[in-house]
C-alpha cells in the first residue's frame, strides 16, 4: 500500500464491526434481500425497487413491542369514523351486474381530471348482447377549471353538442349516465350535492347544488338539442360496474390517476346512516380525504405538508395528496430541491429550472421511468451520473410509497369484506382504473404484491377497466332506464284509446 502511496487510516470506530448498530441493520437488510431474492439475479432496475421493498419492511416494522391486549389499539377500517364520507346507493348492485335485457343508444359524459371525455354507448341484443362504443376526449382549459360553475358547464354542454352533431343524433333525446368524480352528497340517482372540489378545480357557485341541475340548466340555455339525465355516479362506482359486468365477483372499484378513491359493498347492518338491515350497498369511501381529520399525522412528511399548504384545498384530501398523480411530481420536485438546498445533489445548487413549476410535468416523465439524464438535460441542468441516480431513486421512493400506502388502504378494506362475509379466506376481485395504475410501469405490480403481503387471506384480482367510469354510467343508466320504463308500464292503466 505504501509502495501505491494509499495511506492508512487507522479508524475502527467506524468500521462496520465496530458498530453494533448499523452491523446489525447490514445483517436484516441482508436477510431480508435472501429471502426474498433465492437465487434470482436482477438487473439494476430490479435491484433498485428490491431495495425500495426492503427498506419499506424494515421501516414498516413496529418500533415498540406489539401488545397482545385486544382493547388496545383498534384497527382503522374503512368504516371507521373519519374516513368514510359518502355513501352512496347502488343498493340493488345484482340488478346492475346482469343488465341482459338493456338495448338501445344511452350517452356518458366522464368528468374528472383535467380531460372530459363523451361516450356513445349502443347496445344492441339479436340473441347475444353487443357493446359498442364511441367516444371523444375534450380538454378542459385551466382557465375554465377555476372560472365560474357556469362557465364550466356551458363548456361541458357545448362539448356534449359538438360530439352528438358529429354523430348526427342531435335530433334525439338520449338517456345519459353522468360521471362525476368529485365529493357529493348524492340524495337520488340522478341528484348529487357537490361538497367541495378536488384536483385543481375550483369553480364557483357549485359547492353545494346539485351538478345535475346545473348541467340541465346549461344545456336549456343552448335550446338546440335535448337531453334525459337518468343517473350520476362517481368513478370508482363505474368502474366496479364495468369490471363486475366481466366478473360477478367484483365488489371494490379503485382509481389512482389524477385523484384517487375507492368504493366497495358494504353490509346494509354497517350503514348507520341509511335505514334498513337487509343486503349490501355501495360505499363510495372518498379516501381521499382520509386524513383531514388528523389520523394521518404522524405519517405526513414536511414535503406533504407543504404540497397541501400551497394547494387549492388545504387542509382537504391529505391521503389523496400523499400518493395521487397529481401531486406526484411536485413531492419529487420539492425532494430534489431540499436534497439541493443541503449539498447532496446538483453540487448544492438550486438551479431555477429545477425549482419551476413547469418542471414538475419533466419530473412526472422521470417518475415513468423516462431517463432522468434525459430529462435533466432536456431542462439545461448539467447533471452528473451521481444527480442522474438520486432523481431516479427519489421518483422510485415516491412512486413505491404511493403504492404501499394505496395497498395498505386497500388491505383494510379487504379484511373489512372478509369479515363480513366471516370466511376465513376472502376471494374477491378489484376493479381498477387510472392514470398512475394504468401508465406507471410498475405501480400495479408493487401495489399487488404489497396487498398480497398484507393479507395473505385473499385471494384477490385485480381487474383493469379500460373506460370503466365512462362505461360505467352508461350502464347504471342502461339499467335504471330499463326499470322506469318497466315502471311505468306497471302504472300505465290501458284506456280504450290503446292499440291492442
Ligand atoms: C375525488 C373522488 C374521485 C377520485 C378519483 C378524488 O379527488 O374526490 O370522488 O373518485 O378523485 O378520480
Amino acid at each position: 500500500m505504501l509502495q501505491r502511496g494509499i495511506r492508512w487510516k487507522f479508524n475502527t470506530p467506524t468500521a462496520s464491526h465496530h458498530g453494533g448498530v448499523w452491523e446489525h441493520q447490514i445483517q436484516t437488510v441482508r436477510k431480508v434481500l435472501s429471502s426474498l431474492l433465492k437465487q434470482q439475479m436482477l438487473d439494476e432496475e430490479g435491484l433498485q425497487t428490491l431495495l425500495c421493498e426492503v427498506e419499506s419492511i424494515i421501516n414498516s416494522r413496529p418500533i415498540t413491542t406489539v401488545s397482545d391486549d385486544s382493547s388496545d389499539l383498534e384497527r382503522i377500517n374503512p368504516v371507521s369514523e373519519g374516513s368514510c364520507t359518502v355513501v352512496w346507493a347502488v343498493d340493488h348492485y345484482d340488478v346492475f351486474l346482469c343488465p341482459h335485457t338493456e338495448k338501445g343508444d344511452f350517452l356518458a359524459l366522464d368528468l374528472g381530471g383535467t380531460n372530459f371525455r363523451v361516450l356513445l354507448v349502443k347496445v344492441s341484443d339479436n340473441g347475444r348482447q353487443k357493446v359498442e362504443m364511441e367516444n371523444q376526449i375534450y380538454a378542459i382549459p385551466e382557465h375554465l377549471m377555476r372560472g365560474s360553475g357556469t362557465q364550466l358547464f356551458d363548456h361541458i354542454a357545448e362539448c356534449l353538442a359538438n360530439f352528438m352533431e358529429k354523430l348526427g343524433i342531435k335530433d334525439r333525446k338520449l338517456p345519459l349516465g353522468f360521471t362525476f368524480s368529485f365529493p357529493c352528497r348524492q340524495t337520488k340517482l340522478d341528484e348529487s350535492l357537490l361538497v367541495s372540489w378536488t384536483k385543481g378545480f375550483k369553480c364557483s357557485s357549485v359547492e353545494g347544488h346539485d351538478v345535475v341541475a346545473l348541467l340541465r340548466k346549461a344545456i336549456r340555455k343552448r335550446g338546440d338539442f335535448d337531453i334525459d339525465i337518468v343517473a350520476v355516479i362517481n368513478d370508482t362506482v363505474g368502474t366496479m360496474m364495468t369490471c363486475g359486468y366481466d366478473d360477478h365477483n367484483c365488489e371494490v372499484g379503485l382509481i389512482v390517476g389524477t385523484g384517487t378513491n375507492a368504493c366497495y359493498m358494504e353490509e346494509m347492518r354497517h350503514l348507520e346512516t341509511v335505514e334498513g338491515d337487509e343486503g349490501r350497498m355501495c360505499v363510495n369511501m372518498e379516501w381521499g380525504a382520509f386524513g383531514d381529520n388528523g389520523e394521518l399525522e404522524d405519517l405526513r412528511t414536511e414535503f406533504e405538508r407543504e404540497i397541501d399548504c400551497g394547494s387549492l384545498n388545504p387542509g382537504k384530501q391529505l391521503f389523496e395528496k400523499m400518493i395521487s398523480g397529481m401531486y406526484m411530481g411536485e413531492l419529487v420536485q420539492l425532494i430534489l430541491v431540499k436534497m439541493a438546498k443541503e449539498g447532496y445533489v446538483f453540487q448544492g445548487r438550486v438551479m431555477s429550472a429545477l425549482a419551476h413549476p413547469r418542471t414538475l410535468q419533466d419530473l412526472l416523465r422521470v417518475i415513468y421511468h423516462f431517463s432522468a439524464e434525459k430529462v435533466l438535460r432536456e431542462l439545461g441542468l448539467d447533471p452528473s451520473p451521481e444527480d442522474c441516480a438520486a432523481t431516479q431513486r427519489v421518483c422510485q421512493v415516491v412512486s413505491t410509497c404511493a403504492a404501499h400506502l394505496c395497498a395498505a388502504t386497500l388491505a383494510s378494506v379487504l379484511r373489512q369484506i372478509r369479515d363480513n362475509k366471516a370466511t376465513d379466506r376472502l376471494r374477491t376481485t378489484v376493479g381498477v382504473d387510472g392514470s398512475v395504475y394504468k401508465n406507471h410501469p410498475q405501480f400495479a405490480q408493487r401495489m399487488h404484491r404489497m396487498v398480497h403481503r398484507l393479507v395473505p387471506d385473499c385471494d384477490v384480482r385485480f381487474l383493469y377497466s379500460e373506460d370503466g367510469s365512462g362505461m360505467g354510467a352508461a350502464m347504471v343508466t342502461a339499467v335504471a332506464y330499463r326499470l322506469d320504463m318497466q315502471h311505468a308500464e306497471r302504472q300505465h292503466v290501458p284506456s280504450s284509446e290503446d292499440p291492442h
